[in-house]
């Protein structure tokens, strides 16, 4: 299998080493707006490098996936489907439900496939999580706690493009919640605080949030999300029922320490961001999207999932800058 890759910065370098690893990927070819940069991660993983993304169009023979920055995604989704190529893309598809609608569209039209990148679903813990929840394990599901934690903020120049807390960061939680609740969020009321680095400020933007999301059997979910979190990378979800209760991503790298006096130890190793916390999960993830482009798999995560999240990361957007309860639009 022949594989194009777009976009090698942050996330799009470690996919390139994934797919260079696959056993059902003969060869790899990658493409950047930065060509050098495209140049330094060919070699680093032992792939070719396209001087453009039309050079890589014409070499990538049977998929594509997209990491490019975000604004690029729609465009490049478009042009991926007009190529008769399935598509893997980093979340988001764009910034706003129109841009959206139109990059689905290219996709419907062109008969292929495009699965979105929200690794969560691949991670092991979250996986028992939706399994106990379908079970019935806990019981009736009453209370969803879900925490996002980063580390330290990214680099200033990511803010303005990256449409802010709620659609880059809180969307995982919201897309986790869905997933493994199997429930539609119907009402968000959210707050941010924007007290820490100036840059988030100057950017429309907030270092810190927290949302109310209601599910639509009433089941109430708390997420909190930060770029500021000094102890390191810390991502949670505690699910409560009338039966038990279950946390995912509670070990002894959490970055969280106990203040009682039997368990008093801070976590000897916390986690230092999202590439190793959820290494395995992008590895699962591409595995998956390579197995699509088989014919061996289901799409285990196409572009209506992602337009789903967007609605909800944009109703708490507009309740942060309106101070009020939103409905989310269907
Ligand atoms: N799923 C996750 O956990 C996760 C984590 C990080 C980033 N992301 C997503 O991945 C995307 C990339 O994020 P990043 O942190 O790697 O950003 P980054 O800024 O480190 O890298 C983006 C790269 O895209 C290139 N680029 C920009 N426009 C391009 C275009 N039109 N054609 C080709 N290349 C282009 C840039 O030159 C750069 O090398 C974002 O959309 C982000 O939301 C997802």
């Amino acid at each position: 299998m022949r594989i194009g890759l777009i976009g090698t910065g942050r996330i799009g370098s470690f996919h390139a080493g994934v797919l260079a690893r696959h056993p059902e990927v003969g060869s790899l070819v990658v493409a950047d707006a930065d060509p050098a940069r495209a140049a330094t991660v060919a070699a680093a993983v032992g792939a070719e490098a396209a001087p453009d993304v039309t050079a890589l169009l014409g070499r990538a023979r049977d998929a594509v996936a997209i990491a490019s920055a975000t604004a690029a995604h729609a465009e490049l989704i478009a042009r991926v489907a007009r190529a008769g190529l399935p598509a893997f893309c980093e979340k988001p598809i764009a910034l706003d439900v129109p841009g959206t609608l139109v990059a689905l569209a290219a996709v419907a039209e062109a008969g292929t496939e495009l699965q979105l990148g929200f690794m969560r679903r691949f991670d092991a813990g979250y996986r028992a999580a939706r399994e106990a929840v379908r079970a019935g394990r806990l019981g009736r599901l009453h209370t969803v706690r879900t925490v996002t934690s980063d580390p330290e903020p990214p680099p200033a120049a990511y803010l303005p493009l990256s449409g802010g807390l709620f659609r880059d960061c809180m969307v995982h939680d919201v897309d986790i919640v869905r997933w493994v609740t199997g429930r539609e969020v119907v009402e968000v009321y959210a707050r941010g605080a924007d007290a820490g680095p100036a840059m988030f400020r100057e950017a429309g933007d907030v270092d810190t949030a927290a949302a109310l999301l209601t599910l639509d059997d009433g089941t109430l979910v708390t997420a909190t999300a930060t770029r500021c979190n000094g102890a390191g990378y810390d991502v949670r979800m505690e699910l409560a029922g009338d039966r038990d209760q279950l946390v995912v991503g509670l070990d002894e790298r959490t970055p969280l320490t106990s203040l009682e006096p039997h368990s008093a130890a801070p976590p000897p190793k916390p986690w230092p961001g999202f590439l190793e916390r959820f290494g395995p999960a992008y590895e699962a993830e591409l595995d998956a999207f390579v197995r699509l482009v088989r014919g061996e798999a289901p799409n285990a995560c196409d572009g209506r999932e992602a337009l789903a999240a967007l609605r909800v990361a944009d109703a708490c957007e507009r309740s942060r800058r309106e101070g009020r309860p939103v409905r989310v639009d269907g």
